[in-house]
C-alpha cells in the first residue's frame, strides 16, 4: 500500500490494480538506477508536487518528502525544496516546511503557493496535529527578497482553518493556490470527506479570506461526488479559449470569468487517479459547472477525462508567467514493491513538466513537455527511417536511441479501410481494450507505435502504439502502453495502460503522431499532439547491464508509412545532484 490506510473499492471502469494496496515481498532489490532527466530527490521517497511556483526569475518546486527513508512515512513528512532557471536542472535545497509545530507534528502534507500583493510568497498546507487531526496552515518566506527562498516561517497564529466538525478528521487537506473573486476576496479549495463513519462525500470545499488568515467556509462545495469517496489535491484554473493570445491573460483562477472556462482536477484516493473537467466558473456564486461531454457523468469525476491514463497522481499546476503558459507537475510513483523502493532508497519521480492547454474543441486539454526539455538533446537519430513502410509485423530500430531518448514519429495509414468495427461497450474502459489485446494480438489497422525499454534480442519490451476502429462514420483511436513484456522480473505492475485519442484522423491525412520520452525506468507518452497521454514505470532486468533500444514496430494487417521521425539522444540532467549551499 502507498499510504496504507486508504481503502480498494471495486470499480468497475477501472479495474483493481495489483500494485494498489498489496504488499509484496520480494527479496532482490530493485535497480538502483535514478533517471537522466526525470525530477527526484538525491535519496529518498517523494510524492505529491507542493507549491510550485515562479517568483523573482526563479522556479520552485516542493514536493512531498521523507526525509528518513524510501517509503511514505506519513508522520514525518516534510515539503522537499529545489529551485531551477529552466525546469530542466535543479539544484536542492534544505526542507522548507518540517513537521516541527504543535499543527503539523504529524506531518507537513500537501499544499499550494500563492504570491500575495507585494510578492510574498504563501504557502497554505495541511498539517496533521498531535491526534492526526487534519488542519490548514499558513508559512511565509522569511525573506522575500531571497531569490532562493531558503527559509520559511510558520507564524504561531496557525492553523488558519482548524478541522470542520462535520468532515472526517483525517480527511481534510491539500488546499489550492488562492485566486480573487468578484467581491475582493481571496478564495481557496480544500478537500474534504463531509459526513462520518467512513461514509463521507468527496467535497470540494471554497473557504474565502479577505487578509489570507482569517478564513471562512462557504455553504456549498465548489464540487461534491458522492461515488468517489475522498478526493484529494483539487486544482482549478482557467484556460484560454481556442485561438485567444494566452499572453493576455493573468491566469490566477477565477479570473476574466465570464470570458473564460475553467478546468477542476481532482485526484481520486481510490484509484489513485486524476481526473479533470472543463467547464464554467461563477466567480460570483463560487460554483463550477462541468460541460456536458459525451458519455462523461458530471456528477460521478470518476468518468471524467484524464490528464494521464497511465501511472501519475496528485497533479499540481501553475502559471509561469516568465512564458505566459500553465505548467502541470504530477507525482509518478513506483510500480514495484515497497522493498525495492527500500533496496534501492529511493522513490517516485515527477513527470516532465507539461505546458497545458485547451484543444481547438474546447473539451479537452492538450499537454506537451516544456520546450525547455529540448536543451537536452545531444545526437539526433534514425532520421534515415523517414519514408519507411513498415509492414506487417515489421519492427526496425532507431539505432542510437537508447534509454534516455525523446523520439516523436508521425504515422500515416495508406489504408484505413481495414480498420476492425468498434464495439460501444469498450467506450469506458479503453485499458480493458489494451489488456485484451496487447502487442501480440493483430488487427486491422495496429498496433504499430514505439517499443522502447527494449533489450537487443526483444525479450524484454514496452510497447506504446495505436490501433484505429471504425465508428459508423468516422474512426476511434485506441492508445496503449503495454508492461506485459516490460521486464522479466516479477512482483511489478505488468498489465497495459489505455486511454482513446480524441481527435479526427481523416482531418489530419490519415496520420497520427506519438512522442515518447523514455528515461530508464519511465516511460511518458503523448499521443495525437499531446490529446492522450500515458506515463509507465518500467523495470527492465537488461537495462542494468547493457544497452537499451528504442524501434518502431507494425503488428497489423494493414501497413502503415513512418512520414516524420524526430529522435534524439538526451543527456543527463543536473537533478539535485550538488546540494545548493552558502
Ligand atoms: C496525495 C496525498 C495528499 C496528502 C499527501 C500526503 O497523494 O494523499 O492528499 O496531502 O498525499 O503525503
Amino acid at each position: 500500500a502507498r499510504h496504507g490506510g486508504s481503502s480498494r473499492t471495486a470499480y468497475h471502469f477501472q479495474p483493481a490494480k495489483p500494485w494498489q494496496n498489496e504488499s509484496v515481498a520480494v527479496r532482490h532489490g530493485g535497480s538502483s538506477r535514478t533517471t537522466g532527466y526525470h525530477f527526484q530527490p538525491a535519496k529518498n521517497w517523494q510524492n505529491d508536487p507542493n507549491g510550485p511556483m515562479y517568483h523573482n526569475g526563479v522556479y520552485h518546486l516542493f514536493y512531498q518528502y521523507n526525509p528518513l527513508g524510501a517509503t511514505w512515512g506519513k508522520g514525518n513528512l516534510s515539503w522537499g525544496h529545489s529551485v531551477s532557471q529552466d525546469l530542466v536542472n535543479w539544484a536542492a535545497l534544505e526542507t522548507a516546511i518540517d513537521p516541527t509545530a504543535p499543527f503539523d507534528a504529524n506531518g507537513c502534507w500537501s499544499g499550494s503557493a500563492t504570491i500575495l500583493p507585494g510578492g510574498v510568497p504563501a504557502m497554505l498546507y495541511t498539517g496533521g496535529d498531535a491526534d492526526r487531526v487534519q488542519v490548514q496552515n499558513i508559512a511565509f518566506a522569511k525573506n522575500p527578497a531571497d531569490p532562493l527562498l531558503r527559509e520559511w516561517v510558520k507564524p504561531a497564529y496557525n492553523p488558519v482553518i482548524p478541522h470542520p466538525a462535520d468532515v472526517l478528521f483525517n480527511q481534510f487537506r491539500d488546499p489550492s493556490t488562492a485566486w480573487v473573486g468578484s467581491d475582493g476576496m481571496w478564495r481557496i479549495l480544500v478537500a474534504a470527506q463531509v459526513g462520518s463513519n467512513n461514509t463521507g462525500i468527496a467535497s470540494t470545499l471554497v473557504y474565502r479570506s479577505k487578509d489570507f488568515r482569517h478564513w471562512e467556509r462557504n455553504a456549498s462545495p465548489l464540487y461534491t461526488s458522492r461515488a468517489a469517496g475522498m478526493v484529494e489535491c483539487p486544482d482549478l484554473f482557467p484556460v484560454a479559449e481556442p485561438g485567444m493570445d494566452e499572453g493576455r491573460l493573468d491566469y490566477a483562477a477565477g479570473t476574466a470569468s465570464g470570458a473564460m472556462r475553467h478546468v477542476l482536477k481532482l485526484s481520486v484516493m481510490n484509484t489513485t487517479e486524476d481526473y479533470y473537467a472543463v467547464g464554467q466558473y461563477d466567480n460570483v456564486a463560487d460554483t463550477f459547472t462541468p460541460e456536458v461531454d459525451g458519455e462523461r457523468i458530471i456528477e460521478d469525476c470518476r468518468t471524467w477525462r484524464r490528464f494521464d491514463y497511465g501511472h501519475v497522481y496528485a497533479s499540481k499546476s501553475f502559471f509561469d508567467a516568465r512564458k505566459n503558459r500553465r505548467v502541470l507537475w504530477a507525482w509518478v510513483n513506483e510500480s514495484d514493491s515497497e522493498d525495492d523502493d527500500i533496496a534501492r532508497g529511493w522513490s517516485g519521480l515527477q513527470i516532465v513538466p507539461r505546458k497545458v492547454w485547451l484543444d481547438g474543441d474546447g473539451k479537452q486539454l492538450r499537454q506537451w513537455p516544456v520546450d525547455e526539455i529540448e536543451t537536452l538533446r545531444t545526437k539526433r537519430v534514425g532520421h534515415q527511417l523517414v519514408g519507411l513502410h513498415v509492414n506487417t509485423g515489421g519492427v526496425k530500430e532507431i539505432t542510437g536511441a537508447g534509454a534516455q531518448a525523446a523520439v516523436e514519429v508521425v504515422f500515416q495509414i495508406p489504408d484505413l479501410e481495414g480498420a476492425e468495427t468498434f464495439e460501444p461497450k469498450w467506450l469506458l474502459d479503453p485499458q480493458k481494450l489494451c489488456e485484451e489485446r496487447g502487442v501480440s494480438v493483430p488487427g486491422g489497422v495496429g498496433p504499430f507505435g514505439l517499443l522502447v525499454m527494449a533489450s537487443g534480442d526483444l525479450r524484454e519490451h514496452t510497447s506504446v502504439f495505436f490501433r484505429v476502429f471504425r465508428r459508423s462514420d468516422n474512426y476511434r483511436i485506441l492508445m496503449c502502453t503495454d508492461l506485459t513484456r516490460s521486464t522479466r522480473r516479477d512482483k511489478v505492475y505488468k498489465l497495459a495502460y489505455g486511454g482513446f485519442v480524441d481527435m479526427d484522423m481523416e482531418e489530419q491525412g490519415s496520420t497520427i503522431s506519438l512522442r515518447t520520452l523514455v528515461d530508464y525506468s519511465v516511460v511518458e507518452s503523448f499521443g495525437g499532439g499531446g490529446r492522450t497521454c500515458m506515463t509507465a514505470r518500467v523495470y527492465p532486468e537488461h537495462a542494468e547491464k547493457s544497452n537499451s533500444h528504442v524501434f518502431v514496430f507494425n503488428n497489423g494487417t494493414g501497413g502503415v508509412k513512418v512520414t516524420r521521425l524526430d529522435a534524439w539522444r538526451l543527456k543527463t540532467a543536473t537533478v539535485n545532484v550538488v546540494p545548493l549551499r552558502g
